[in-house]
Parts: C-alpha cells; sequence; structure tokens
C-alpha cells in the first residue's frame, strides 16, 4: 500500500506527511508523557517524547511510515510508526492513541492493521517493538497481542531526549517480537 486511505473497522488509516507532524507530536506527547491512558512513561520522563522535527525526520526516512489514523469524522485518534527492519522484519514504534479515546479497543484494531500492512508492504514475517521496562501493564498487554519477550534489552537513548529530562537511570527497552506468519 502506498499513500492510499485505507479503512479497517471503524477507522481509517493514511500514510501521514509533514503537514500532519504538529498533531501527530501532540497526540504522542499527550499519550506518552501525560497521565490521562491507563499507560504512561509519566513517572519515568520529562521530556517532550519527540519534537515536530523529529517527526517529519521519520517521515523521510528510507523504509519508514507514520501512519495517521483517523476515526468516522476525520479527526486523529492514532498513529504509529513503521519501518522495514531486514528482509523479513518490520519495526513498529510511537504508537500512540488519544488518551480520552484509550481503552476501547482502537490500540488493539490499529495494532491487527498494523501487522497486515507490513506484510503486505514489506513481506515482513515478524513485527519488533521496544517496551520501556518497567511497563509490565504494557508488556502484558502485548503479551496478549501475540507478542512474546525475546529477552533482548537495547539500552535508552538518553543522549536523544527533546527538550527535557530523564527522572531515572535505569531505563532500558526490553525488545519483543510477534510472528506474523507467511506473507
Ligand atoms: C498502548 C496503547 C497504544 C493501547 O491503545 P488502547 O486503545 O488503549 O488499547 P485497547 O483499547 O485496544 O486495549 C486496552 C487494554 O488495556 C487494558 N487496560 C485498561 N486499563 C488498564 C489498566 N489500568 N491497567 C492495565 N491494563 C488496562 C484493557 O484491559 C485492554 O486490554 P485487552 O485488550 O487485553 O483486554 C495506548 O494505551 C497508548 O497510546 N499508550 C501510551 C503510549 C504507549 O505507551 N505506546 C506504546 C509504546 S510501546
Amino acid at each position: 500500500m502506498a499513500a492510499a486511505d485505507t479503512s479497517y473497522g471503524s477507522l481509517r488509516f493514511r500514510v501521514a506527511t509533514p503537514d500532519d507532524a504538529t498533531q501527530i507530536q501532540a497526540l504522542v506527547q499527550s499519550a506518552y508523557r501525560g497521565r490521562q491512558g491507563w499507560t504512561t512513561e509519566a513517572d519515568m520522563l520529562a521530556d517532550n517524547r519527540i519534537d515536530v522535527e523529529g517527526v517529519v525526520g521519520k517521515m523521510a526516512t528510507p523504509d519508514t511510515v507514520v501512519l495517521f489514523v483517523a476515526d468516522d469524522t476525520g479527526a486523529l485518534v492514532a498513529c504509529c510508526e513503521l519501518a522495514k527492519r531486514s528482509a523479513d522484519l518490520a519495526y513498529l514504534g510511537m504508537f500512540a492513541v488519544d488518551p480520552r479515546r484509550q481503552a476501547g479497543g482502537i490500540g488493539r484494531e490499529v495494532l491487527a492493521h498494523v501487522e497486515a500492512y507490513c506484510r503486505r508492504t514489506w513481506g515482513a514475517r515478524r513485527l519488533e517493538i521496544g517496551v520501556t521496562w518497567p511497563r509490565p501493564e504494557l508488556f502484558e498487554w502485548y503479551v496478549r497481542r501475540g507478542f512474546r519477550g525475546t529477552g533482548e534489552k537495547r539500552p535508552f537513548p538518553y543522549d536523544e531526549l527533546a527538550s527535557g529530562e530523564a527522572l531515572r537511570d535505569d531505563l532500558y527497552f526490553d525488545i519483543m517480537e510477534k510472528d506474523l506468519g507467511a506473507a
């Protein structure tokens, strides 16, 4: 799929453009750093998660797309970054649902679309994510979605924080992976 719109359930998906970057940054900020949703990093990190230039930079990165997920009124409700990592591996990052709309099934729907997108677009057989430790509630959410912890830990990028600071110095990423089956 290229930039064409796709519907999945009640949601509409399209590849985001730089004009969407300000809205997407605000959504990511509120989901990761706000306190309205059921899972947040607000107790661990007091930064902007990403700035608008960072969002645009992802859009310009080869083999990478940012998805804009809207409801049936066209309003932004979720977003994510997808990247092709190798011949059979795709990566999911910057995955956020509007905190006012969380815990209603949007995350599940977006993930199902993401898996289909990665299989169809890149022939991916596996989908990888990095979950900031310690976020056991989020790790378990991904387990219920069919992911497993690989046991791999990656360093937290303390030197890349956007306009702010970390509130603890022992963070890292737990790498999780889902088998997407045959393409
Ligand atoms: C993680 C996220 C994308 C999920 O989206 P969502 O729309 O809330 O997800 P869903 O509505 O599909 O699922 C909600 C789940 O949370 C569970 N949940 C709700 N409140 C909870 C709580 N207080 N503690 C633990 N789980 C809770 C529900 O039981 C449901 O789980 P189930 O689907 O297995 O039954 C969204 O919460 C988010 O944007 N979080 C902040 C950003 C983030 O951490 N992104 C992921 C980084 S790897």
